[in-house]
């Protein structure tokens, strides 16, 4: 029997964003707006897919502007020069919505550009991301999310990876406020049939990471487990043959809701210590964000074993769901230590490099032993 989350004081649970999931669902989207008009934030393929003519046309009148952003690294740069063309848009028409159609960058820049201060300076919003000064007064422009990836799960938590490049070397800014949280969001996973193989595995990764970051989690509770089981199994069971067949919409709904599960599920625990290992990585490498966090991924669970029974009893049930009704708690604890071993496997197959000397870090258990007292890395059940 799976032993629950009952440590400490109960658990609350906020979702405060409206979803609509399915094939097609986007299609509703504008009479949705209900007349209200919008700017357009829309990644760069946006345009060669031909979902930008489709969409002006359909919005005509009510489409203030469509502005292209290309998903390489979220920056505050970035930020900077996209608010100096949509915050006087947003400041003539304060009630329009602001919409973001891409990936995890497009998303996340839109989060910090739907934060307009009202003396429309972006200095504001930098010395606030850098932790520098207090947020100035905002006008928030309501935001709606179209996800193009089936990954990040953006769309359904109030926080945003910006890069800070001006720096040096780069930091990472982390922007984690109330009034992040979106007011809607469309998961249509027809708009992922597009997304290339690569993109696929790499944001389906990055869907198990929330997943199995938000079981060895010190914030878990019963609904999260739950979810975050369902992702894991679900993206276990759907990539490999989505990478082989990336046309089959039910594969790519199967990631959807997977890439959503673990959103909802990450968004009340927050990540853990394979996020926090991940984003040196990036820096140093250019590595993707999925691979960057599935490197650390099985180092991660070998080192969640033996810490919890409700941990093991999920790490457990991801690859034998029949250990569900085992109650020998060593047994469930061997079988969860196998888990890691078939986590591995199944990696390999998928042409993740999980040997950090491959990429030229030799200081692996130094990195860990660090990341364990960052923020992230003590969200880890196995931190002291
Ligand atoms: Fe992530």
């Amino acid at each position: 029997m799976t032993a629950v989350a009952t440590h400490g004081p109960g658990f609350g649970w906020h979702m405060p964003v409206a979803v609509r999931f399915g094939a097609g669902c986007v299609e509703a989207l504008p009479g949705e707006l209900g007349g209200r008009r919008v700017v357009v934030l829309g990644f760069t393929p946006a345009t060669a897919l031909g979902w930008r003519a489709r969409w002006q046309a359909l919005l005509g009148g009510q489409l203030i502007d469509w502005i292209e952003v290309d998903d390489g690294l979220s920056s505050l740069a970035r930020c900077r020069e996209i608010a100096a063309h949509v915050w006087p848009l947003l400041e003539r028409e304060p009630d329009a919505v602001l919409l973001a159609l891409g990936g995890g960058t497009t998303l996340d820049v839109a989060k910090v550009l739907r934060c307009r201060p009202l003396d429309g300076r972006f200095a504001g919003v930098e010395r606030a991301l850098r932790g520098e000064a207090a947020w100035p007064a905002l006008a928030l422009a309501t935001l709606w999310m179209v996800p193009t990836t089936a990954g990040t799960g953006s769309e359904v938590t109030r926080w945003a990876t910006v890069w800070d490049t001006d720096a040096q070397p780069p930091v990472k800014r982390s922007f984690d406020e109330p009034f992040g949280w979106a007011e809607r969001a469309f998961v249509d996973p027809a708009l992922t049939l597009s997304c290339p193989l690569a993109v696929t595995r790499d944001t389906a990764l990055d869907a198990l990471s929330h997943a199995l970051e938000s079981v060895w989690n010190r914030h878990a509770n019963p609904f999260s487990d739950a979810l975050a089981l369902g992702a894991a199994r679900r993206v276990l069971r759907a990539l490999p043959a989505a990478l082989r067949d990336p046309t089959d919409l039910g594969l790519r709904t199967e990631l959807a809701l997977a890439a959503l599960e673990a959103g909802y599920a990450f968004s009340q625990t927050r990540t853990a210590l394979a996020h926090a290992l991940s984003y040196a990585v990036t820096l140093e490498q250019g590595l993707p964000h999925g691979l960057a966090v599935a490197l650390w991924l099985p180092a991660a669970w070998e080192l969640a074993v033996g810490c919890d029974a409700r941990v093991d009893a999920l790490l457990a049930q991801v690859f034998t769901p029949e250990t569900a009704t085992m109650d020998n708690a060593a047994a469930v604890s061997a079988q969860a230590a196998r888990g890691a071993m078939m986590l591995r496997a199944w990696l390999q197959r998928l042409g993740v490099e999980l040997d950090p000397t491959r990429l030229g870090i030799t200081d692996a258990a130094q990195r860990i032993h660090a990341a364990l007292g960052s923020p992230r890395g003590r969200n880890f059940v196995a931190a002291g």
